[in-house]
């Protein structure tokens, strides 16, 4: 019996489409009291005066929380260097500083209004580079010359490897923010359940990452904080750093009542963190038949204010900066720098999207220069078994598929006749990319997660119990681990019953992001599995095994070379697009994409048709119509009027989803992960197709339809 490689219904969708399902917002305790917060909604002040008095006065109102309240006021996943409630500086518009506490939302959110607060504004500090100026004042007293994090990666010598070069192509590149917009705002309710432990109800990427932040800024021991995640709307790495968790936990704590909040779309916007913008400085050089000899990429990521998770979107950024290419000489720095501006962290792909944009539009400007066909130049390029990787060291794994995965890619499209249906200078373009994505944390993380699984029934297994603590952000991971667990066992999936999502009845899988859980997580799963398998086999009734597996080691960049074993396996990607630009409107519409992806083995193949085309439609967004937009620290499109996320209409007409299983030696039978890959080489894509169509290359984005019309218009008179 197999469960694998077939597209089940996921395990959620009938709660899900029905309603029945709970989100947080939907969870109710009785008795509840509503939370409302205040937020700064400045980006650099000094708090001179704040008087809580007639709120903590006012109809409703139970309790007005503000930073003196809060036991150990601090937070963060990087490194703990944010206030949970900032009564001090003010150092982006999202800090919250008070926390109002009533019978209902309206008490809340009036008594919140009577807060009386008296600022002194101070002049922020918006851009990177000037915040890396000597004598530049700091943003946070951690951070000298307000650089965060600095990576180096050296290999080869570069001056050697621009000698050797025929042609150059040096650019200059920025990519925008990104707001997550899942589709379910913040929310939660904590409470203090029977055996008094501090209970969160909430949507998060890794429960017990949140109960560790909650106890330590409670000053709890862990078994005294309890995490739940219900059915999340989504999550995209939005919900990997703290929004409602640690302030439902301390009011709950506190008051010893149950508390709920709900965050208006226009809070969740403020109040949680962004994509970094980068701005990206790039020189390679290649030899007249192709072959990339040099590359130098310098890196700045606009990181506001505080870490969060930083330093892991800078890894991935200084990793990605040379593409899914062996290139012999490398110089890559990349920098975080603290600003006021909105504070920034993990977004689906981890900083490889802003890199990958660069190293892509640098193939493809190179490819036109040397006159020879973008696919061609990529397949002169690629990774393969036993290349070096930036970091000095080959990739694991056994199979290196890019030159597969290319080639599938391009003939899906049709690559190579594309020059009978447009050419160039016409309204219509054809554009390719490629990446690599990295599955899981990693950078000398210990990769690990835990699974149990009980076997009940007599002769033969009647029921199936996993334990497991992997969030379902609506990527189908429960899916995916109970189609493998019922593999595994040999049992129908109606069998499998799986209790999720709940610190008091499992131990850590780590986070849902990085593309990591079904790698990781499906290990464990498996390996619990055969455990219980033997136990059953020796006739325990029932049978419990646990397990915790452990990813193969890797290690952390060396502080000089970037040096590195950097990750436990990878996934490769290429999407060829074709679009249609109308250059009266400036409009720019994606006619179709083809996405390759080696997802090493395809669990569930609808599940990932899904993960495709949902990056396929975040991507574009980001590379289109999305437009995040900000003035002096402050968020000038907080709603979803003003921040436009592609809609129906807006969407590719046809996205052709290829997947392609070369299986990696350490996955679950062989699986790779794939959530993150088809996000990457979309805007690189897209923005080859554009030029193609148009003869512009946009070094930025979005391609909002007065950036393409000022586009051409420069070009034609440069033509003149
Ligand atoms: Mo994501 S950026 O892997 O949560």
């Amino acid at each position: 019996m197999t469960q694998l490689g077939q597209s089940i219904t996921r395990i959620d969708a009938r709660a899900k489409v029905t309603g029945a399902a709970l989100f947080p917002g939907d969870v109710n305790i009785p008795g509840q009291l509503w939370m409302k917060v205040l937020f700064a909604r400045r980006p650099h002040a000094r708090i001179k005066r704040l008087d809580v008095s007639k709120a903590q006065a006012a109809p409703g109102v139970v309790y007005v929380f503000t930073a003196r309240d809060v036991p150990v006021n601090e937070f963060g996943l990087g490194s703990k260097d944010a206030p949970v409630l900032n009564n001090d500086e003010i150092r982006w518009v999202g800090e919250k500083v008070a926390l109002v506490v009533a019978d209902t939302e309206q008490q809340a959110e009036h008594a919140r209004d009577l807060i009386e607060i008296e600022y002194e504004d101070l002049p922020p500090l918006i851009d990177p580079h000037e915040a890396m100026k000597p004598g530049a004042p700091q943003v946070h007293p951690h951070y000298a010359g307000n650089v965060m994090k600095h990576i180096p990666i050296r290999k080869g010598d570069l001056e050697t490897g621009f000698a050797q070069a025929d042609v150059i192509i040096e650019s200059e590149y920025h990519t925008p923010a990104q707001e997550h917009a899942y589709l379910q705002p913040e929310a939660g309710v904590a409470y203090i359940d029977d055996e008094g432990r501090v209970t969160v109800v909430v949507g998060g990427q890794w429960t017990h990452e949140d109960q560790e932040q909650i106890a330590h800024a409670l000053g709890l021991p862990l078994d005294k904080v309890r995490v739940i995640y219900p059915a999340i709307g989504g999550a995209f790495g939005g919900r990997e750093d703290m929004s409602v968790q640690i302030i439902l936990a301390l009011a709950a704590y506190k008051l010893n009542r149950p508390v709920k909040i709900i965050w208006s779309r226009e809070e969740s916007i403020i109040g949680h963190h962004k994509r970094h913008p980068m701005w990206l400085k790039s020189k390679w050089g290649a030899t007249r038949d192709g072959k990339i000899v040099a590359a130098h990429v310098e890196i700045i990521a606009d990181a506001g204010p505080y870490m969060y998770t930083s330093p892991k979107v800078l890894g991935n950024a200084a990793f990605g900066a040379t593409g899914p290419y062996e290139i012999p000489n490398v110089k890559v720095d990349a920098y975080a720098v603290t600003t006021n501006n909105i504070v920034t962290g993990a977004f689906r792909g981890f900083g490889g999207p802003q890199t990958h944009f660069q190293a892509e539009s640098q193939m493809n400007k190179l490819a036109e220069k040397l006159g020879i066909d973008p696919v061609e130049l990529r397949l002169k390029n690629v990774l393969r078994e036993g290349s070096l990787l930036s970091t000095q060291t080959p990739l694991p794994g056994g199979i290196v598929s890019l030159p597969q995965v290319v080639q599938k890619c391009a003939d899906e499209f049709g690559w190579a006749k594309r020059s009978a249906v447009g050419g160039r200078r016409s309204s219509v373009g054809f554009g390719f990319a490629c990446a690599l994505k990295n599955i899981g944390f990693s950078f000398g993380y210990q990769e690990n997660a835990w699974a149990k699984v009980e076997l009940h029934g007599g002769a033969e297994i009647e029921k199936v119990i996993v334990y497991h603590a992997a969030a379902e952000v609506g990527q189908g991971a429960h899916t995916a681990l109970a189609q493998m667990a019922a593999n595994t066992l040999g049992v129908s999936l109606d069998k499998i019953e799986m209790r999720v999502s709940d610190t008091n009845t499992s131990e850590s899988s780590g986070s849902v992001s990085a593309s990591r859980m079904t790698y990781i997580g499906g290990n464990a799963i498996k390996g619990a599995c055969e455990r219980a398998l033997k136990k059953w086999s020796d006739e325990e009734r029932p049978a419990i095994a646990e397990y915790k597996y452990l990813a193969p080691p890797t290690t952390n960049f060396d502080p000089v070379t970037g040096k590195s074993k950097p990750n436990v396996a990878y996934g490769y990607v290429a999407e060829a697009v074709e679009v249609k630009v109308d250059t009266e409107t400036g409009q720019v519409r994606v006619v179709r994409v083809t996405c390759a992806d080696d997802v090493g083995k395809a669990i569930n193949p609808r599940l990932i048709e899904g993960q495709i085309e949902g990056a396929i439609a975040q991507a574009q967004g980001w590379t289109i119509q999305e437009n995040f937009q900000s003035k002096d620290g402050k968020v000038l499109t907080p709603t979803m009027s003003t921040y436009l996320i592609p809609g129906i209409l807006d969407v590719p007409e046809r996205v052709d989803s290829v997947i392609l299983e070369y299986a990696d030696s350490d996955g679950p039978w062989g699986a790779r992960g794939m959530a993150e890959m088809p996000f990457i080489p979309l805007a690189p894509a897209i923005i080859a197709a554009v030029h193609d169509a148009t003869g512009v290359w946009f070094d930025e984005f979005p391609l909002t339809p007065w950036r393409v019309l000022e586009g051409l218009k420069k070009n034609k008179l440069d033509a003149d």
